[in-house]
Formats: C-alpha cells, structure tokens, sequence
C-alpha cells in the first residue's frame, strides 16, 4: 500500500523580549497607528544579540519534546531548516540541531524565503512516501531582525523572529499532507531580497545583507498568489474551500490575510491570526501559528487545514494537511 506522510508532532518558540509599535517611535519616524492599520502589527519578538537561529531552532524543538515526550524524536533520520537566516553558511543550521539533540541522521538548510517551511514540508513528505527517511523533523527558525535594516523604517517596523519544529512521518488515512503548490519566480528578485556572497542582482546591482523591499508590488504580488495558490492546492488534495476547517496562512500582513480570507469565502472564525504578536517571522510563521491554534484548541481531530505563504525573490508555496 502506498506511504503517506503527516505532521505527527509540532513545537514552537518565540523569544520573550518584546517589541512594541510604541518602542519603535522612540527608534524611527513612524507610529503606532500606521503600522497597526497598514499590517495589523502590535508587537514582535526579537532574539537576543548573541541568540541565533540555531537557539531558536533548539528551543522549538525542546517545546516539541515538552508537548510529546522523547519518543518523538526517535527514529528522526533528517533534519530539515528552511531559514533565511542560518547561524553561518556551513555548518548547516540543521547539522547544529541534529548534533544538540544526538540524532543520527543527515542534515541541511533550505533557503526559498518565507514559503520555506511549506518547501521543507514537501521535502518531508518526498522522503518519507519513497521510503528515503523514516522521520523528518523540519523547522522554520528566524532571527530575522538581525538582517532588518533598522535605518529604513518600510521594513524594520514589519519583521520579528521565532521558531517552529514538525515531525513528519507514515501516518494512516484519512491523516497526511496533500500534494503541495510550490512556485518561484526569480524575475521579481528586484522586489524583495538580501544579500549574501554573490552580493548583487543580474544586472549587476549590489547587494547589501539586508532585507529590501518594495512593499506594494509584494503587497500586490502576495493577493494574487494566496489566492491562486491556495486554490490550486485545494484542488490538489481533491477538496473544495467549505471543506477546510482552518486556514494557516503566511503572517506578513493582515489586509493580505483577510483579502485571501475572503476570496476563500471563508469566515473569519476558520482563520488564524498572529501577525498582531510576532510580526512577519518568515518560516517560522506558520508553524508558530500552527502550534498556537493547537493550543487555543482550535484544531480538532480530522480537520484539514490550508497553509500558504509568500515571499522573496519572489516565491509561494500552498498545502492542505488532515
Ligand atoms: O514575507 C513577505 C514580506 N513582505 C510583505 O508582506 C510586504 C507586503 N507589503 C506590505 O505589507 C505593505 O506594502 C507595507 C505594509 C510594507 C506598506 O504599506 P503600503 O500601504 O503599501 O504603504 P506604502 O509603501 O505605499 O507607503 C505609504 C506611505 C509612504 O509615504 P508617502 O510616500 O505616501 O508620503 C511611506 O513613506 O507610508 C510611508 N511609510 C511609513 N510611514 C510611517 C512607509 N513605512 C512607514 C512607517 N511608518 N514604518
């Protein structure tokens, strides 16, 4: 019979020091009124100065092992972490996790911007249904106002960092991840990017390691394909939008969440908000806010739910999970 893959464990972490729209003021010319009405922010998390993606990926993982016991890491043979921002190009942020917490399985970082973890889950589910790996764990973790441009207050008012880890392995029907949506389009590199060793864009513009963004055609871009992606993803797991009982989407924005929201036709009940807390945290978004909903109780057995998210460069990624 064939293999199906599923979420069988998640875990999550956020650091505690706090930044509010009222902070902010004090640091730039901005306001607590623009940034609530324009992304729905209030706060968000930020590490420490000598706190990495690393610890932040550890802390999510040792919140997994709190919720499900140590059972659930056993048999892990991949490591998986979609990050923006690993700790350093080699060794891979996952080789960190796998040797913390003495796995014996390989290991390795997967960049695609904030549809990351989405990426990483699909990776999962690859392995685990050709029988390559028996247990994937795979965490989005970001310690993303470290690459926040804190001289330019378009961006630095929207970013905060966190982490959240899912085991992924053979589970029973009708449980299991769907076919996911995954797309890229590298021709809108201009819009949203940071830099790294080849610091610069075809065309030769250079790069700096900090996020730049030009927020209206990512804010335009992001409608469009949360509304396709997820669409196509829907139809992929052969479902239709009544039949989801809670969307995940990406935490950038709150006006692009409710437009996908409502393009849905889905109430507002059946959606899941974070952004107010924790800011855009990229691939940690998602399954932060998927570990906060099993924590309100809001996800119950047998309930499929849609994840979507946008991001860099520019690229989406859509899935539906029971
Ligand atoms: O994971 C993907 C991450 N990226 C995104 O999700 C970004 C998507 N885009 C957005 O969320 C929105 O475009 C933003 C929230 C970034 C910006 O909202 P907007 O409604 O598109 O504003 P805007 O960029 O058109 O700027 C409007 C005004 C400008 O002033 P003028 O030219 O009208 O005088 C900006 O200079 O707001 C000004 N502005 C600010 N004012 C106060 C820009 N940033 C700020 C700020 N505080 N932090």
């Amino acid at each position: 019979m064939d293999r199906r893959a599923g979420i069988t464990a998640l875990g999550a972490y956020a650091p505690p020091t706090v930044l509010t729209n009222q902070d902010l003021e004090t640091r730039m010319d901005t306001s607590d009124e623009w940034i609530r009405t324009r992304t729905g922010i209030r706060r968000r998390h930020v590490a420490a100065e000598d706190e990495f993606t690393s610890d932040l990926a550890f802390r999510s993982v040792e919140d997994l092992l709190r919720r499900y016991g140590d059972e659930a890491l056993a048999g892990v043979d991949m490591v998986i972490v979609a990050t923006n921002t690993p700790d350093a190009l080699f060794p891979a942020t996952a080789a960190l996790v796998q040797h913390r917490f003495g796995l014996t399985a390989g290991a390795f970082d997967l960049l695609a911007a904030c549809p990351g973890w989405i990426y990483a889950l699909s990776v999962a589910k690859a392995y685990v249904e050709n029988g390559q790996c028996r247990k994937v764990l795979a965490i989005g973790a970001e310690a993303l106002t470290k690459l926040v441009d804190w001289d330019d207050r378009s961006t630095a008012v929207l970013f905060g960092d966190g982490a959240g880890a899912a085991v992924v392995e053979e589970v029973e029907a009708p449980y299991g991840l769907a076919p996911m949506v995954l797309g890229a389009d590298g021709g809108g590199a201009e819009h949203l990017h940071a830099g790294a060793v080849g610091a610069c864009l075809p065309g030769g513009a250079k790069l700096t390691p900090k996020v730049v963004m030009n927020g209206r055609e990512v804010f335009k871009f992001a409608v469009r394909v949360m509304d396709t992606a997820t669409i196509e993803a829907i139809d992929k797991a052969g479902l239709t939008p009544d039949d989801i009982e809670l969307f995940v989407p990406h935490q950038a924005n709150f006006r692009i969440i409710d437009a996908a929201r409502e393009r849905l036709g889905l109430p507002e009940e059946r959606v899941v908000v974070t952004v107010d807390e924790y800011g855009n945290n990229s691939t940690a978004s998602i399954p932060l806010a998927m570990t906060h909903a099993l924590d309100d109780g809001r996800i119950r057995d047998g309930d499929r739910l849609l994840i979507v998210a946008f991001g860099g460069g520019l690229s989406w990624a859509a899935g539906v999970m029971t």
